[in-house]
């Protein structure tokens, strides 16, 4: 195993699901193995601690027990996520095929293509570590009964290409339910009560049969979500303050290339001491911003913006009568944005006026 490598393995415990961090010290270039949506802003802030430069966010196979956070990721890192050619995952940057190299620094995955536990899942290789996914568990597999899976052909996934590295390659598990960390291969050839031991295809087929295992409590939510690489449907998901949706300054920053932005100020504020946030659109509150909202389709969303929010508030309320439903003010407005010392941008109002 190499030792140049910036290594984490990271646990979510509801779903007791391993997510990966691996970087090249030198060129601060990383990956990120499966990562999961309630735990993204631990491996975004982890990422910044390191200083890395996130290249790629892999899935290994589409989960039916948690939602990725490959999508809420991408957008605040720009990194490409990638996932199986054969996963239907049409939103992925990159469709991986097996024996597809990854390179980051001066380091290197390669796409393993290991079906069974569902018809697209991936292991990756690199470095003597293999992250199998759902495939090869420590002591265990994943199961076979639904998406597409296969005992047949999970037992052939393990047995001609995971027992096929190098024995000591270290197996790092998509989860874990008993508390262990890595294995490697030689032991799960040895100990694997399913697979391993001189274990044949028919005795795996009976043992993931006799299983009976209840379905993920998510599964309804995970499968769906994951298809569309864990992406939103909405993306403000704002409180109701006094009857008006409204969303926090931190809120929207993380979703302001996605949102319409509309500040409803006067035009001689929007370039003043408070500047505006960049990409919004100054409308001011008036007829002008019934004109302007009354073309928008109905499903736009839209944050609504003035000096402290009480225009804006106004603004929010009068989308709603108008039937736009994914629409927030934004909370204390740009007094708390520049607070927060959050981005702004000030210009010819002129070329920003709509
Ligand atoms: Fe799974």
């Amino acid at each position: 195993m190499k030792p140049d490598l910036i290594f984490h393995q990271l646990f979510e415990p509801e779903t007791s699901t391993y997510t990966y961090l691996l970087a090249d010290p030198l060129t601060r270039e990383a990956v990120l193995i499966d990562p999961v949506l309630e735990t993204v802003e631990r491996d975004l802030k982890l990422i910044e601690e390191e200083g890395l430069r996130l290249l790629y966010i892999l899935d290994t196979h589409v989960h039916a027990d948690h939602i990725t956070g490959a999508d809420q990721i991408r957008r605040r890192t720009g990194a490409k996520t990638g996932v199986s050619s054969k996963a239907g995952v049409t939103c992925a940057d990159l469709a991986l095929v097996d024996g597809q190299e990854l390179r980051y620094g001066s380091h290197v995955l390669r796409v393993l293509e290991t079906p069974g536990h569902t018809n697209s899942c991936l292991s990756f290789y690199g470095d003597g570590r293999v992250f199998t996914g759902d495939a090869l568990l420590i002591r265990g597999t994943g199961r076979t009964d639904f998406q597409q899976g296969s005992s047949d052909k999970l037992y052939d996934s393990i047995h001609q290409k995971l027992f096929t590295l190098p024995i000591d390659s270290v197996v790092y598990p998509g989860h874990d339910y008993r508390g262990h960390t890595t294995s490697s291969i030689e032991m799960e050839m040895k100990f694997n009560p399913r697979v391993g031991s001189g274990k044949s295809k028919s005795d795996f087929a009976q043992t993931m049969k006799e299983l009976k295992l209840a379905q993920p409590k998510k599964i309804h939510l995970a499968v769906p979500a994951n298809l569309i690489c864990g992406k939103k449907t909405q993306i403000l998901n704002p409180q109701i303050v006094n009857g008006v949706p409204e969303v926090t300054a931190k809120d929207l920053q993380n979703c302001l290339d996605e949102v319409l932005v509309i500040d409803v100020r006067q035009p001689e504020e929007f370039n003043n001491e408070l500047a505006h946030i960049p990409g919004s659109h100054l409308v001011t509150l008036c007829s002008e911003l019934t004109r302007y909202l009354e073309v928008l389709p109905r499903e736009q969303e839209i944050v609504f913006i003035c000096r402290t929010g009480a225009r804006s508030g106004r603004a929010t309320e009068e989308s709603l009568r108008m039937g736009f439903k994914k629409v927030a003010n934004l909370q204390g407005g740009m007094v708390h944005w520049n607070e927060l010392k959050l981005p702004t941008e000030r210009h010819n109002q002129r070329e920003r006026v709509v």
